[in-house]
Order: structure tokens, then C-alpha cells, then sequence
């Protein structure tokens, strides 16, 4: 059976402890991995921008001693008319030994991934980024004793990187406060009720939400190929500024995956201030993703 990566939700705590712990060994002890995936090569297709993800499996695939072709998809046929997505996915196993896809279509991935011939590891999508959030894990747990306790503030949006948090929380049972504009909760209530257990808060209300909490995370306001600009207005009150960091618990980090929207979402004074952790998480990335590829390609 060929080992996806797509959704956090797709795993269990043993197996998300285990990348993690190949993710920290990697860290530690880089040298020791440097040719842990000789001979083998990571297609990457990005059907959207990417700076972090794009360079993070590019680099971290040649650390390991590995390869990386990036292929566009329209170039080379990925779209079901030139033939079909299973010709194409048949043709590139017999180059290549996994793919990353970032895309806005999750049940394109999840179609690709059915079809049981390569490795398929979700790089984004419009309902996920699961390499985000277990990168995001790795911060959280560098920073903290122990994620057990922690009460965790999502303020934002329901989108791709706090669905992913949200499968994270399930597994982890840590607390989650999910701050959303009241207009975007009603809208969202079904979709973030399949998540809800008694250690989660929906709240809309960033002050509450941020009451002691040990980290903050937020995101864009509008996500890559969100075309509904009109709900920026319900975020009024939302941007993470001193006055939440001020609420938060003393030791309390401010994460977000970038990019920022600087004086949208958060301002400039804490994305760049002491409690931010954004360039720890995202180089951490790299080294997630690397237990991610060694996880999928190990046999
Ligand atoms: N955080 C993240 O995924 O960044 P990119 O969109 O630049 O890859
Ligand atoms: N929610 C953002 C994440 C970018 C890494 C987006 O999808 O654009």
C-alpha cells in the first residue's frame, strides 16, 4: 500500500509522535540523515504561490540527499485532457518516487491519492495544510515543557490552516480557543462542529479569547484563491496587536505560517516583537517535511 500524506486527521497520535520525533532528530543531527533518501526524487507541483513550502521540500529533499524536479502542471498534461490524471500519475512513478501537490481543489488530491501509485503529500489546499500545522506542533512543543496543558487562541478566518489545527487538536486534546467574526461563525457553525469536544471554545470575541492563552496564531484574512473580499469587514477588531499579546498568558508566542498581511491581521509591532516565533516555524518546515518525505518513501 502505497503511504500518503494529506490530513492530520488521516493519522494517529503514535504515528504524528513518530514524524515528530524524526523531525527533531534531523534537526539535531543533520549530517546524520544527508543521504537517507539517495536515489530517490520529490516531484512538486504548485498550482498556487509558494515561498516557504517551495523552498522548505526543495531544500530539505536535497539535505537528505535526494532530488527534486518541479513540475508544471499544465506543461505536463495534469489536467485531464492531454490524458488522464492516472496515465499521467503511472508515467511519473516511473521517474520519480513521490509527489507534492499544492493545490485548491482537496478532492483532486484526494482523487490522486485513491489511485494507490505514488506517494501523494498535501503541500495546501483549499481545505488543508497539514505540513503547516504539524510544523507548527514542532514550535509549540520546542517552546513549551509540555503541550498538555497549553491553551492554544486561534484568531481569524475558518480556513486551509486552522481546519488542519483542528484535526491537530482532535488527536492532541490540547485547549483550542477558535476566535471567528460572529458572521463567519453562523455561516461555519456545521463545519467546525464536526471538530467541537469540550477542550474547544468558538468564541468571537479576541480579548476573551485571548485570556491567558500561552500562544496565539493567526492568518490572513482572505486565503489564496478566496475570492469572497467582502467578509474582510466582519474582521474589524481582529488584528492581533499588543493589546492581545497583553491579555495572553506572560510567556505566551505569537505564531503565524506566513505570508502576513502586516497591519491586517497582526501588526508590525508583534510580528517582528519578542514573542514571535514565524521564522522558527518557518524553518521548522523543513525539517517536519523531511520526516514527512523519509515517512512516505520508507517501505
Ligand atoms: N506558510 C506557507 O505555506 O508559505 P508558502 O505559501 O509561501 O509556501
Ligand atoms: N491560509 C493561507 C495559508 C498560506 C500559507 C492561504 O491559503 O492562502
Amino acid at each position: 500500500m502505497i503511504k500518503n500524506f494529506i490530513d492530520l486527521s488521516n493519522f494517529n497520535k503514535k504515528q504524528l509522535d513518530e514524524i515528530i520525533s524524526i523531525a527533531k532528530k534531523i534537526k539535531a543531527k543533520p549530517q546524520k540523515f544527508s543521504s537517507s533518501c539517495k536515489n530517490k526524487t520529490l516531484g512538486t507541483i504548485f498550482q498556487k504561490q509558494s515561498l516557504r513550502t517551495r523552498l522548505s521540500f526543495n531544500v530539505g529533499m536535497q539535505k537528505l540527499g535526494g532530488n527534486v524536479i518541479e513540475l508544471n502542471s499544465k506543461d505536463i498534461g495534469f489536467d485531464n485532457k492531454r490524458e488522464s490524471d492516472k496515465d499521467v500519475l503511472n508515467v511519473l512513478a516511473q521517474y520519480i518516487d513521490c509527489i507534492m501537490i499544492r493545490n485548491n481543489d482537496h478532492k483532486q488530491l484526494l482523487n490522486l491519492a485513491k489511485e494507490n501509485i505514488i506517494p501523494v503529500i498535501n503541500g495546501l489546499t483549499d481545505y488543508s495544510h497539514p505540513c503547516q500545522i504539524l510544523g507548527d506542533f514542532l514550535t509549540i512543543q520546542e517552546n513549551f515543557k509540555s503541550y498538555k496543558k497549553l491553551k492554544i487562541t486561534w484568531i481569524g478566518d475558518v480556513n486551509n490552516v486552522l481546519i488542519s489545527l483542528l484535526h491537530l487538536q482532535n488527536i492532541y486534546l490540547f485547549n483550542l480557543n477558535v476566535v471567528i467574526p460572529s458572521k463567519i461563525l453562523k455561516l461555519k457553525r456545521n463545519l467546525l462542529k464536526k471538530y467541537y469536544n469540550n477542550k474547544i471554545n468558538l468564541l468571537s470575541d479576541p480579548k476573551i479569547g485571548s485570556k491567558n492563552s500561552n500562544c496565539i496564531m493567526t492568518d490572513v484574512w482572505l486565503s489564496m484563491g478566496d475570492k469572497d473580499k467582502n467578509k474582510i469587514k466582519y474582521f474589524k477588531n481582529f488584528t492581533v496587536t499588543k493589546e492581545i499579546i497583553d491579555i495572553a498568558s506572560k510567556d505566551s508566542i505569537f505564531m503565524h505560517c506566513l505570508p502576513a498581511k502586516r497591519g491586517q491581521e497582526v501588526t508590525s509591532e508583534i510580528l517582528d516583537g519578542k514573542n514571535s516565533v514565524v521564522l522558527k516555524q518557518a524553518k521548522n518546515r523543513m525539517y517536519i517535511q523531511q520526516a514527512i518525505l523519509l515517512y512516505v518513501l520508507k517501505k
